[in-house]
């Protein structure tokens, strides 16, 4: 047997209209962290889906513990000790965490449920992650990341000698990352063989040892991490150099278009005050979970607010729903896609049409196609979108294209005011630079730019002006020019001595 746990060679799959995989190989050790690289659609989570038996390959040969697989199922994946962290987390939100663990493989005594068991096992599994969560939470009460924890939880509570994690950090805060990175390490010194997929190429150094490049359905090449550099990687996974990651231009800084006056809204917005200046794009920064969220929903009105005045443009405009917003030209790129951005059973044509029904349709209330047509083959096109045609359910397309959609609905029509939040979660190198375009084009259309990152390497390069949020205040300003990471960060953790020790 050869020291590899896992061997796929001239791996083919097709769905209608998309050579997702091309004669692909793919190899994994025990004992290591093989990164899984490649822009948005290049086949990595589909690659990743037919070694857990969630797809059917079309042919090629995979073998697990050197034991050829054929018409692997998940049930049987599961049994050979192979695990899957989905891109989408895929849990029972209603359910608890202990029963979200064992899902599928519930611990049972006498022929009944043990509840009791299951319980403390999922107590010990949450332990040995560091995790603190009461294995009785309703899943749907705590945030995304702490779900994921819990999805790592329930891999590790079936043995997986074999694990892959699809984008695991995309939803995680810093600290969060440096938890699950010492539970990579751990796995990995254990023997486990683990396959890391992420669009956060500066997160590799720290856990990676091999890297693995897929464009376009097609296997690029494999390395080790030590013997290849990252702009080698990026050219690799893109097939051109990229020279400029952050495309940051410089315009006159215009008329006020917006702001905001104390505004309040639940716990999480606290007496905001914020002004938005054509010519510029202002970034609000600051650690996750520290309301920058709930800020751009209180703005768009998605949540009732509790006092404040916003005025656009000179003049004061009443929001009290996301209606009352995009008719005053404010529009929100939100942050969950899955959630709020996009509906996946329809199709990519019907997602762009929907908010813009009132522009496409005709005085009697009847879409003109030939308008629809067009704004849709816009979007897709200025977006670089891989799809197999505007019919596609936008719930196929890969997950970076699926928020290039969310995106570029909102931008085919004219607006005031963008504001995104989280804009290139998920997205690979490439098409962030695209999104960074975008923004620029805006800026210089004199539109009003506002964003929330938690990259920041992203804040440092994009934003005009940094505003940093802090349990719900904006705790500072800094221009282009001052800001630094060490400045940003300090006035972003303002509050949060003062919250260890219970004072709020
Ligand atoms: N169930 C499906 N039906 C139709 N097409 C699909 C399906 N799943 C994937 N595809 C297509 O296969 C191609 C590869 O998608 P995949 O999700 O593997 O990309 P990816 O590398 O994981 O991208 P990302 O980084 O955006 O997650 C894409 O063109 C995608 O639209
Ligand atoms: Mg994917």
């Amino acid at each position: 047997m050869s020291d590899y746990i896992v061997e796929m060679d001239s791996i083919f799959k097709t769905f209608p209209g998309v050579n997702a995989l091309d004669n692909v190989s793919f190899n994994l050790r025990a004992g290591e962290v093989m990164a899984l690289l490649g822009e948005n659609g290049a086949g990595k989570s589909t690659l990743m889906k037919v070694l857990c038996g969630v797809y059917q390959r079309d042919s090629g040969t995979v073998k697990i513990f050197g034991t050829p697989v054929e018409n692997l199922d998940p049930t049987q994946a599961q049994g050979m000790g192979v695990a899957m962290i989905h891109q989408e987390l895929n849990m029972c939100t209603h359910l608890t965490v202990a029963q979200n663990i064992f899902l599928g493989r519930e611990i049972t005594r006498g022929g009944r449920l043990d509840e009791r068991a299951m319980r403390q096992r999922a107590r010990e599994i949450l332990a040995r992650l560091n995790i603190e969560i009461d294995p009785d939470t309703v899943l749907g009460d705590i945030s995304v990341s702490k779900q994921q924890m819990v999805e790592i939880a329930k891999a590790l509570s079936a043995n997986a000698k074999i694990l892959v994690m699809d984008e695991p950090t995309s939803a995680l805060t810093a600290k969060e990352i440096d938890d699950l990175f010492a539970i990579i390490r751990k796995l990995r010194a254990e023997g486990c063989g683990i396959v890391y997929i992420s669009h956060r190429l500066d997160e590799l150094k720290h856990i990676v040892d091999r890297v693995t490049i897929m464009r376009d359905g097609h296997f690029i090449t494999r390395t080790n991490f030590a013997d290849t550099s990252m702009d080698q990687i990026i050219s690799n996974m893109v097939g051109r150099e990229i020279t400029e990651k952050f495309p940051h231009v410089q315009c006159e800084r215009g008329a006020k278009i917006l702001t905001v006056r104390n505004l309040n809204a639940g716990k999480m917005v606290r007496h905001i005050d914020l002004d938005l200046y054509a010519g510029e794009i202002v970034a609000l920064a600051g650690l996750m979970g520290a309301g920058r969220t709930e800020i751009t929903r209180a703005i768009f009105g998605i949540d009732p607010k509790d006092g404040g005045e916003i005025t656009l443009d000179g003049k004061v405009i009443q929001i009290n729903r996301p209606e009352d917003s995009i008719r005053h030209g404010v529009v929100l790129v939100p942050e969950d896609r899955k959630k709020d951005g996009l509906c996946t059973r329809l199709s990519i044509r019907e997602n762009i049409a929907l908010p813009n029904l009132d522009i496409i349709c005709d005085r009697t209330g009847v879409v003109n196609r030939r308008r629809e047509r067009e704004m849709v083959t816009k979007t897709v096109e200025s977006l670089s979108v891989k799809l197999s045609g505007p019919e596609m359910n936008a719930g196929n397309l890969s997950g970076g294209n699926q928020q290039k959609v969310v995106v570029g609905k909102w931008l085919a029509r004219t607006s005031r005011v963008v504001i995104f939040d989280e804009p290139t979660r998920g997205i690979d190198v490439a098409a962030k630079v695209e999104i960074y375009h975008l923004m620029n084009d805006l800026k210089r259309q004199g539109i009003g730019v506002l964003y929330v990152s938690s990259e920041m390497p992203e804040v440092l390069g994009m934003a005009d002006r940094i505003l940093v949020v802090c349990e719900g205040r904006i705790t500072g300003e800094l221009t282009a020019t001052e800001a630094t990471q060490e400045k940003i960060l300090e006035l972003a953790v303002r509050f949060e001595s003062k919250l260890e020790r219970g004072v709020a």
